[in-house]
């Protein structure tokens, strides 16, 4: 907590004050990163913008995951807060990504993400492309 804390102590605060700010665990564990983000953040937002806007959090193993929620104060089925595997998840957090049609992103909360590597995906419309 001690080096959590320190590292949060770096970021600017004006990342820290701006309510469009976003932090992202990928291997969130038992949350003491989120943690200490989460103390830090309160001095300039209310909890809840903070959880529901500002805090995301991916976590492999089902019981870190549970009790990283249970720390941050969120339910298990926070669309931002994610047990799923880091290095396949498509980082949706419950939002579309533009990629549904053609078997790759999803919209339901806590289903994990199965690439389909061999669909054509010539004609998709990719973000990146617009
Ligand atoms: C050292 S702990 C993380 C500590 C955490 N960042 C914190 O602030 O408390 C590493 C975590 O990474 C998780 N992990 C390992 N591989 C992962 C993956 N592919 N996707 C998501 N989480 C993963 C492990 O389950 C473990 O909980």
């Amino acid at each position: 907590m001690e080096l959590c804390a320190q590292m949060v102590s770096e970021i600017p605060e004006s990342v820290l004050k701006d309510e469009n700010s976003t932090f992202l665990d990928p291997a969130a564990g038992s949350g003491n990163f989120l943690l200490a983000l989460q103390t830090e953040l309160s001095k300039y937002h209310e909890l809840s913008h903070i959880n529901d806007h500002m805090l995301y959090a991916v976590e492999l193993m089902v019981d870190n995951h549970a009790e990283m929620c249970k720390r941050v104060g969120v339910p298990v089925n926070h669309p931002h807060f994610l047990c799923a595997d880091a290095l396949e998840y498509d980082y949706s957090f419950g939002e579309p990504v533009g990629l549904e049609g053609y078997g790759l992103g999803k919209i339901d909360n806590g289903q994990k993400y199965t690439p389909i590597i061999n669909k054509d995906l010539s004609e998709a419309q990719l973000p990146l492309d617009s």
